[in-house]
């Protein structure tokens, strides 16, 4: 069969293909990003929906608008981007979405002729990749460190390249848990507006942050209209709903509508309406200091296990928030082999860096550790496992 120049060369997600190891409920996983179980508010949106159906059922169960559905575009202007600083967006500068994925695809389709420069954080989060490699995007990057990209180097490669669009995560990003600093943060909102460049700020973390300072969004110090905000409540309340808000510039959102209406119409509307309850309600916050709290627990939980049983040339750090631990082991060191090795002879799994960097062979000696998705016992279980094993495979 003849595909799409598209298409061809480009792989399926590492994170997907690991959800088919998944199924052997033996192995201990840190793969994918997946919320604990016993955070879903399940009771209330089984109680919820009933309601919602009772009293909504003829407008919910029926085709709605592409824009989304408005309690939630409502919900977000007025009660979710005004405590984040954003106090002067209008109706027209917000649309829901299915997922920030699709968000990320949208945007590709409106933005990116085929061999544009897009400008990314090395490493990211690899289903952006898959999405601008997709769009046939020249992908070119800015490294991570510590706090994140540096401002300097930000600025020469935007400089340099002139990208249509940066796509960054800032805060507790994915696959590093590093939070951009302020400065970073400034620098980026005036890159935007002096090269007419899109920034694409992905946050579906920043909520899940359980120790330190709570950093301003890059949006807040947006002067041209230029940087556009996504918000996911995969992590805060359930990947499973699809249900994901933005807030840019009212003419991109609207390129957005159209691209969207050729995609899936609209997003659900039950599952739109389950958000915009639970925005209303006024549950998120003490829903987020409930699930906060279980993550805090898990992240030191595993942080105090890798301290105990992984050797001292495995090198990672404590994070903030988020889902994640990054680890890097010592130079020439394959941390797919390290993958192989874990899932046959330990049945535990996590996800090798290579996928999250923008070209093979990068920095094949990484690797992330999610710790939400199983109990204490077993992430004490798998990280011990893990460790033996990082021992065995190096001395
Ligand atoms: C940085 C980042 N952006 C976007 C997504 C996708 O989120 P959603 O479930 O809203 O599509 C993820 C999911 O892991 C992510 O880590």
């Amino acid at each position: 069969m003849q595909f799409s120049e598209r298409i061809k060369g480009v792989k399926g997600s590492a994170i997907r293909e690991l959800f088919k190891v998944l199924g052997n409920p033996a192995i201990i996983s840190f793969g994918g990003g997946n919320p604990a179980k016993e955070c879903f508010p399940k009771e209330w949106a089984a109680e919820t929906a009933r309601e919602l159906i009772a009293e909504k059922g003829d407008v919910l169960l029926q085709y709605g608008p592409t824009e989304g559905y408005m309690p939630l575009r409502k919900a977000y202007l007025e009660k979710v981007l005004p405590p984040l600083g954003i106090k002067d967006a209008t109706i027209d500068n917000v649309i829901t979405m299915t997922g920030s994925m699709q968000g990320l695809d949208l945007l590709a389709k409106v933005m990116i002729n085929p061999g544009d420069t897009v400008l990314v954080e090395e490493p990211t989060f690899l289903g952006a990749i898959q999405i601008f490699n997709i769009a046939q995007a020249n992908i070119v990057s800015v490294p991570m460190h510590d706090d994140g990209v540096h401002a300097d180097e930000l600025e020469e490669m935007v400089k340099k390249h002139h990208p249509v669009l940066f796509y960054t995560i800032p805060t507790f990003q994915n696959p590093t848990s590093k939070v951009m600093n302020v400065e970073t943060r400034k620098v980026t909102a005036r890159l935007a507006a002096e090269y007419d460049m899109l920034v694409i700020e992905d946050d579906p973390y920043a909520a899940l942050r359980f120790s330190g300072e709570v950093m301003p969004l890059i949006k807040t110090f947006d002067t041209s209209d230029n940087v556009i905000l996504l918000t996911s409540y995969s992590k805060t309340i359930s990947p499973g709903l699809r249900v994901a808000c933005c807030c840019g510039n009212a003419e991109l959102v609207r390129k957005m509508v159209i691209a969207k209406q050729g995609s899936d119409t609209h997003s659900p509307n039950l599952n739109q309406a389950l958000v915009a309850e639970f925005i209303n309600q006024g549950k998120m916050e003490e829903h987020l200091r409930f699930i906060n709290s279980v993550y805090s627990k898990s992240a030191s939980v595993m942080i105090d296990a890798m301290r105990k049983y992984f050797p001292e040339w495995a090198k990672f750090e404590a994070p903030e928030g988020g889902l994640f631990v990054w680890v890097t082991l010592p130079e020439g060191m394959d941390a797919n082999e390290v993958y192989q090795r874990a899932v046959k002879d330990k049945l535990v799994a996590f996800v090798p860096g290579a996928p999250f960097y923008t070209k093979p062979g990068i920095c094949d000696n990484t690797f992330r550790l999610n710790f939400s998705a199983e109990p204490e016992e077993r992430i004490v279980e798998g990280i011990h496992r893990l460790g033996d094993l990082l021992k065995e495979m190096r001395g």
